[in-house]
């Protein structure tokens, strides 16, 4: 059987105001048919400085764990980061109707063509609106359709990814997907960029560097996944100049 991260639906922290959600599995869905495929998924929770907190990719609603952070704080930001990470953005708005949900680039056309239920409010852009100025800062990836804003939260110098890099651990996975992972690369220690978001990476490769450039420029000493294992202290940076290489000229 494939392993979660246990335990589920508790707050982690790894640093002051900034912790963890992991999640249960979830499945890819291929044309409206869930594949047999369990993969996990984690949500990062920062506390802003106003008091209020940020999820960045929640993970599905689970009440215990919304009381949790209700004691932390307001739950005031729902972020979808990419188009393919908003899947439980509606329920926990439905719970947190002052929340504000932040739609990623061609989240709502894809929701949508989902009949998923959820109302997108604002829209993730260039830099961060003033809600989280100050606590983070934000750059867009480019991938296509799997372009990406990522984020850092300066005082723990933490890197917020969901599949810009991805770093399973063969071991939580069955076959035959733990033959595919390793093929693709995305494994660990060996992280990759999502295999998507590679061509559109090379194509698009002067917003590409842009990204690069300001993600180096962060010196992350911790990097948060959706999926896979997180990358801490000198592992962060090294796995950055190994997936990245160094910073562009
Ligand atoms: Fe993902």
């Amino acid at each position: 059987m494939p392993w979660l991260y246990e335990p589920i639906n508790v707050y982690k922290p790894v640093a002051a105001n900034i912790g963890i959600v992991d999640g249960p599995f979830e499945y890819l869905t291929v044309a409206g048919i869930r594949m047999p495929l369990p993969f996990t998924t984690r949500m990062t929770v920062v506390r802003l400085r106003s008091g209020d907190l940020f999820l960045h990719s929640p993970v599905a609603f689970d009440q215990s764990l919304a009381e949790a952070l209700e004691t932390m704080g307001p739950v005031r930001h729902l972020v979808s980061p990419n188009q393919f990470h908003y899947a439980h953005v509606g329920e926990w708005a439905k719970a947190f109707p002052d929340a504000v949900t932040w739609a990623s680039p061609g989240v709502r056309g894809r929701a949508r063509a989902r009949h998923a239920d959820v109302v997108f409010a604002r829209d993730l852009g260039a830099d961060p609106p003033e809600e989280w100025e100050g606590d983070m800062e934000q750059a867009l990836v480019p991938g296509g359709i799997f372009k990406e804003f990522i984020f850092f939260h300066g005082a723990s110098r933490t890197l917020i990814l969901t599949d810009t890099i991805i770093n399973l651990e063969l071991d939580k996975i069955d076959q035959p997907w733990r033959a595919f992972t390793k093929l693709s690369g995305m494994y660990h220690p060996f992280g990759q960029i999502f295999f998507g978001m590679r061509l559109p990476l090379l194509v698009q490769r002067r917003k590409a560097k842009a990204a690069i450039r300001k993600i180096h420029a962060w010196r992350p000493e911790r990097i948060l996944l959706s999926h896979g294992r997180c990358f801490e202290g000198e592992d962060a940076g090294k796995a950055l100049r190994r997936i990245f290489g160094g910073p562009p000229s």
